[in-house]
């Protein structure tokens, strides 16, 4: 559904991803691991063009696009059948939860309030927030936030969801819940790419993992085998780092 090949993004002359290749089908999930810095954040970013890629070719839908020459019109198009969720959640503060999850539906997709209002309970509903509906995000928890913006993205029904390390900014005891959000929505069908160090969660969710260090893809396999099977020696130690974390 979604293909990405030679991927190039440079700040200030360093090369910061260097030729990634990358598939997603329809319903599956992605797990991007990898060392800090590796170029996952900025990979999902010119994922949706909220960065411009010096290069790289998509398919997405059927359609290929040249990432380094899209226009304004191309990427607002795309960007109806995409959704992003941010490490920090980046909702308004000044909203409610109901007006977080409306308010791209209601100002891009110019939807009436309504049907916004009742596509976002639904959403609300699916991440287990409907009561919290009224509820201003500095009354929420960090969990709940993070849900609230997880319900906002599939509010619009977008065919893929990128997730930046969703569970990184969250103390310890919340991130199982919203793990499990994603889960739900991983059994439902939503197709994925997500960026974690939830190492547990990857294995469990995902169906390939693609491992990104210093701007390139070291590996794109299936879970079992990646996990399982791993050939490389430097994947190895990077699993290995992580579970002595985690024990
Ligand atoms: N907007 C930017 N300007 C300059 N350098 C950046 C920018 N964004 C990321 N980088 C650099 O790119 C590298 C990879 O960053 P990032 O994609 O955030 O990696 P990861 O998400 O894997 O930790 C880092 O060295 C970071 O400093
Ligand atoms: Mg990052």
């Amino acid at each position: 559904m979604l293909e990405v090949s030679g991927l190039r993004k440079a700040f200030d002359g360093t090369e910061i991803l260097r030729g990634v290749d990358l598939a997603i089908d329809r319903g599956d999930v992605l797990a991007v691991l990898g060392p800090s810095g590796g170029g996952k954040t900025t990979l999902l970013r010119c994922l949706n063009f909220l960065e411009q890629a010096d290069a790289g070719t998509m398919t997405f839908l059927g359609q290929q696009m040249d990432m380094s020459a899209v226009s304004r019109r191309d990427i607002a198009a795309y960007r109806r059948h995409t959704a992003f969720v941010f490490q920090n959640f980046n909702l308004f503060s000044n909203k409610t939860a109901i007006q977080n999850v409306t308010e791209g539906l209601i100002v891009a997709r110019k939807m009436p309030r309504a049907e916004a209002e009742e596509r976002a309970l639904a959403a609300l509903e699916r991440v287990g927030l409907a009561d919290k509906k009224d509820a201003y995000p500095s009354h929420l928890s960090g969990g709940q936030q993070q849900r609230v913006a997880i319900a906002r993205a599939v509010a619009g029904q977008p065919d893929v969801i990128f997730l930046d390390e969703p569970t990184s900014a969250l103390d310890p005891e919340l991130i199982g819940g919203v793990l499990d959000v994603i889960q739900r929505l991983a059994e439902d069908g939503m197709t994925m790419i997500v960026v974690t160090h939830e190492i547990g969660f990857a294995r469990r969710v995902a169906d390939r993992v693609l491992f990104m260090e210093e701007g390139r893809a070291l590996a794109c396999q299936e879970t079992k085998a990646f996990f399982e099977e791993q050939k490389l020696e430097r994947i190895q130690a990077f699993l290995r780092s992580l579970n002595r974390k985690e024990a």
